[in-house]
């Protein structure tokens, strides 16, 4: 209950059929794959990017799923223990309702369970969210590029039937970046879960840049047996 209730709002959700009826999307599972089958499964897009035509998912803000994934969930700690710390007043024992970051109070968050020392716990923190950031920003300039070369390839007359499985693996891409980018403290509270998402969009927008050149070749190859 201490983190289910955090979990009203800290998730991915998204508006179904055309009474926008507040739905999430968990029918296949939680993480970001199970969630993608689902969206997939109902063919839904939050948009269509202008520049490369991809049908986008745009993640809300899956914190709740990511949670669930790192070890301290796993060890059935919950958000109100770091969010919420105990504080008490007049003999009376209350939880912290000024929800904010755990460093702010690290003696009455993380000093609870580790022994170690304030500098050590958040150093722990700023490490993983360091790694997760650095890959999430280089996934970003891939994907940027990848839509800009999607545009290039509509420019240049590529038809729907070539373009498609191009636009699929942005698709994938774009929303592993999201997940994790959206999911608020992800770093943190699964970094292994969060770079194995990011790991997969950069996979994935790789395979776009793939397909496209792919795309650029065959049309050069055209040109020069037909000039
Ligand atoms: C009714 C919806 C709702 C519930 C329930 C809720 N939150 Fe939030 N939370 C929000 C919204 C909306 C924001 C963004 C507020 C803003 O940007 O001003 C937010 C922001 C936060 C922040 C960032 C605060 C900051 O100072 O930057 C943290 C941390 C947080 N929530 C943790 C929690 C935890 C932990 C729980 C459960 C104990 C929880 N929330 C329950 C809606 C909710
Ligand atoms: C083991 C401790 C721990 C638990 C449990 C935990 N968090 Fe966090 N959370 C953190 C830390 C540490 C940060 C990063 C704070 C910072 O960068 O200052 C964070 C960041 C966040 C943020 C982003 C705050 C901001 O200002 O950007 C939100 C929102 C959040 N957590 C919500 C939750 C929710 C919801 C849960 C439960 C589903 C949860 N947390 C469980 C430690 C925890
Ligand atoms: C309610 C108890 C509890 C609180 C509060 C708590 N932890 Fe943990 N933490 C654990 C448990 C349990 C594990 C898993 C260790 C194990 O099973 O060996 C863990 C694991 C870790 C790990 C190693 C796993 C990893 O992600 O690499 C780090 C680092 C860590 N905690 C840091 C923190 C920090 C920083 C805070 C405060 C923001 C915090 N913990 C708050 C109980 C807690």
């Amino acid at each position: 209950m201490r983190s289910l209730v955090c979990a009203q709002c800290h998730v991915e959700y998204y508006f179904k059929g055309d009474n926008k009826y507040v739905t999430f999307p968990w029918d296949k599972g939680m993480n970001a794959d199970d969630i993608e089958k689902y969206y997939d499964t109902v063919q839904f897009a939050d948009y269509v990017h202008k520049l490369s035509r991809t049908p986008i998912i745009k993640a809300q803000h899956p914190d709740y799923e990511v949670f669930e994934l790192g070890i301290h969930a796993q060890r059935g700690v919950s958000c109100a223990d770091c969010h919420m710390p105990y504080k008490s007043q007049g003999g009376i024992k209350y939880t912290d309702h000024h929800i904010s970051s755990p460093l702010a109070n690290i003696n009455n968050t993380c000093q609870v369970c580790h022994r170690e020392g304030e500098a050590v716990l958040a150093k722990n923190v700023y490490d993983r969210q360091d790694y997760v950031f650095n890959l999430r920003n280089r996934l970003e300039k891939q994907l940027a590029k990848v839509h800009l070369m999607a545009k290039f390839g509509w420019d240049n007359g590529a038809q729907e039937t070539e373009m498609k499985p191009i636009l699929q693996l942005i698709r994938k891409s774009q929303w592993r970046w999201d997940f994790i980018t959206a999911s608020h403290g992800a770093a943190f509270h699964a970094p292994i879960e969060s770079q194995r998402v990011l790991g997969d969009g950069m996979y994935y927008a790789m395979q776009a840049e793939q397909g496209i050149n792919d795309w650029i070749l065959k049309r050069c190859n055209r040109q020069v047996r037909n000039a």
